[in-house]
């Protein structure tokens, strides 16, 4: 069981508004602040250069949150790899991965050679993803990018299997959609995928920190997470999951400071992994952040947030349906944390900013970077987008379905 009325304790913001926006960014708990400030007042250092205390002690916070992270999602820690977010976290294999070698931009001049690759080469995303795992892709030259079609809000692998080819090189997919909140079969998705030779690189934005990730049974080539989403880290904090045996298929991007081991006559010898894709200073402050926040969430335990997200879930869904003039865009046996929604047809931008100043509700509006996921639906003007995490109580929703039940019967 999850005590909410003790973890809203150690979210003072929430006595001042109520929020309803976890899956762009959760609220950050007191001790994961005061973790911060402590490394800033007390140990305020570079970390694998100085040979000082407090730079030792600094460098050990953050060999720990990898070692944390690793324990998390259950594989080794030299495949965790630091980033600010999931978005850097996907770059670094479109940018990296072979088949990426030519950005868009820079490949005019050879269209034929371009289109011949293209040919031998396919990723299927899905028309659900954030642009975070769309645009990255559509962006390689000699890569064609097929769009994997949603029914009802969520994925079918049938789908998938009538699409993958011998060409295929990769498939890209969200765990849970952050427009719908639809929680993809993965497990028969990783069948497809690699049955056909495929790699597999999930998007868990939005499932990291609210459902327990085990990489043993997903069995992802590539997993890219946020900090500062579900397990309630900082800001510029995420990281990516790298299977061992792909190391060397990935060209580290960000080269400088802390990549290489050795140089000589203009030639350099990569450090292994993770170091070689963690170019320059990391955010060590959000990083040691993330390691408080990962013990918190431990201590709450992530399949205790995922029952009681789910109820609450539930909740919101059951009692938004019954607003009048409300369109709500899910699959109700299948949603997560997030449920979108419009009302009465007007802007979901003017309701947002109503619920806001009228009563300092902060909820989502517009495409939520998903433009393709809203096209497949026919919605022209965005949604409204109300997600929870642990700190989220009913009382809270109650006062979204009052304010919008109110708005609702005004405008009509
Ligand atoms: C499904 C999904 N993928 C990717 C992203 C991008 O995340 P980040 O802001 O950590 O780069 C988001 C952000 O909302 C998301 O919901």
């Amino acid at each position: 069981m999850l005590n909410n009325e003790k973890i809203r304790e150690d979210f003072p913001i929430l006595n001042k508004l109520t929020y309803l926006d976890s899956a762009s960014t959760s609220l950050t708990p007191i001790p994961i602040v005061e973790a911060i400030n402590d490394y800033f007042l007390n140990y305020n250092a570079n970390i694998g250069r100085g040979a000082y205390k407090i730079a030792i002690k600094a460098g050990n916070i953050v060999d720990d949150t990898r070692e944390n992270l690793a324990n998390l999602i259950n594989v080794k820690s030299n495949e965790i790899i630091f980033t600010k977010n999931t978005t850097e976290a996907i770059n670094i294999i479109s940018n990296g991965l072979n088949f990426s070698n030519n950005n868009k931009n820079n490949n005019k001049k050879n269209k034929n050679k371009e289109n011949t690759n293209k040919k031998n080469n396919n990723i299927i995303v899905s028309d659900i993803e954030h642009h975070s795992n769309i645009i990255p892709w559509l962006s390689l030259a000699n890569v064609e990018v097929k769009i994997l079609q949603s029914e009802n809000y969520q994925l079918n692998p049938e789908i998938l299997s009538e699409k993958i080819d011998k060409h295929t090189k990769l498939v890209a997919i969200t765990h849970i959609s952050n427009s719908f909140g639809s929680k993809q079969d993965i497990k028969s998705i990783e069948k497809i995928a690699h049955d056909n030779g495929s790699l597999l690189l999930i998007d868990g934005a939005q499932s990291i920190g609210h459902s327990k990730i085990d990489i043993k049974k997903l069995k992802p080539d590539f997993m890219a997470f946020p900090g500062h989403k579900g397990l309630m880290g900082p800001v510029g904090t995420g990281f990516l999951y790298m299977k061992e045996e792909h190391i060397e298929k990935v060209a580290p991007t960000n080269l400088g400071g802390g990549t290489i081991v050795d140089y000589e006559n203009g030639k350099f010898k990569l450090e292994d992994s993770p170091y070689r894709f963690e170019g320059g200073t990391l955010n060590i402050a959000g990083i040691i952040g993330l390691n408080n926040a990962i013990n918190y969430i431990n201590k709450i335990k992530i399949d205790n947030i995922e029952k009681y997200s789910d109820k609450l879930t539930n909740y919101m869904h059951n009692n938004l349906k019954e607003i009048e003039n409300i369109e709500i865009y899910a699959n109700p046996s299948n949603i997560h944390n997030i449920v979108a929604f419009n009302l009465n047809n007007l802007n979901p931008y003017d309701i947002s900013k109503i619920l806001d100043e009228t009563n300092n509700i902060c909820v989502r509006s517009g495409f939520h970077c998903a433009i393709p996921a809203l096209k497949s639906y026919n919605i022209s003007e965005g949604t409204i987008r109300a997600s929870l995490h642990c700190y989220n109580n009913k009382n809270d929703i109650d006062k979204l379905i009052e304010n919008l039940d109110e708005i609702s019967r005004f405008l009509s």
